[in-house]
């Protein structure tokens, strides 16, 4: 059912002397978030649990992301043999739990519950896209590859589910809006920078989350090129009902990329510090 499989991941021709030592941190931390994937399609099959069309789905996806996180947590450990990736994943399940016993949305909708995921699709499938053109390490760009495209799959997977509920729900645009919105603010929470954490910290160390949250935050910035800003813009547009082409969304994308580089040097001034 995959659209590819981690054996089929060309490892031998990993290669150490191209390695970024920066990009490590962040596959790390990727790997955990993404190798979480089981415990949201729990919750998504509470939400939708009358609808089996979508629960499978979600099952699917979630068997997807869980494979992201296998292959991102095996190039993490042939850069870093040290590193323990099942360790590091056990650390972050015991500390970031999903609400999990939910029996409606967290969005206040399903409509609003399928936005949510388009929007961290995007995020996913922009930054994917982003790592892999940052990397030079042969591995880890086909990754990033396979992965981006799972990414942008699963966006037009919960985008056609979306409308669907739209249909029924019929939630306004403001609305749409604010959810939308308030999911790309939410990145910032414990879900990226305690993954940072768990995927980085030494043992024992105590988990501050403003430092973990400025390290993820800088090292992914980084990478980003106003392309993948671009057509990152294009798919919130997309999902919340909005051209996805055209003045307003050029405006909006040129206006995110002087944000994301106000950002990025603020960022890098806090971790220099
Ligand atoms: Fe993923
Ligand atoms: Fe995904």
């Amino acid at each position: 059912m995959k659209h590819w499989h981690i054996d089929e991941v060309a490892w031998d021709r990993f290669d150490p002397s191209k390695v970024d030592p920066a990009l490590i941190p962040l596959v790390k931390a990727a790997a955990m978030v993404e190798r979480n994937g089981t415990d949201y399609a729990i919750y998504l099959n509470r939400v939708f649990h009358d609808d089996p069309d979508f629960r499978q789905a979600a099952d699917h996806w979630a068997e997807e992301e869980v494979q992201h996180g296998d292959a991102l947590g095996k190039w993490a450990t042939l850069a870093d043999p040290s590193w323990d990736y099942q360790a590091a994943f056990a650390r972050y399940r015991a500390g970031y739990k999903l609400p999990l016993d939910a029996e409606a949305s967290i969005r206040g909708s399903r409509t609003g519950e399928l936005i949510a995921r388009c929007m961290v699709e995007t995020g996913t499938s922009s930054y994917y896209s982003a790592l892999g053109e940052a990397a030079a390490e042969p591995v880890l760009k086909q990754i990033c590859r396979n992965i981006a495209a799972d990414e942008f799959r699963h966006f037009k997977l919960f985008y056609d589910h979306m409308r669907r509920y739209l249909a029924r729900e019929n939630i306004g645009m403001v609305r749409r809006l604010r959810i939308a919105a308030g999911r790309i603010t939410e990145s910032e929470d414990d879900e990226l920078a305690f993954a940072w954490h768990c995927g980085n910290a030494p043992e024992g160390k105590a988990y501050e989350h403003a430092r973990c949250a400025a390290a993820y935050m800088a090292g992914a910035v980084a990478c980003y090129r106003f392309r993948h800003v671009e057509r990152g813009m294009g798919m919130i547009f997309k999902a919340v009902g909005l051209p996805p082409r055209g003045k307003l969304s050029d405006l909006s994308a040129k206006a995110a990329w002087r944000l994301l580089k106000w950002r990025r040097r603020r960022l890098a001034r806090r971790v220099a510090a």
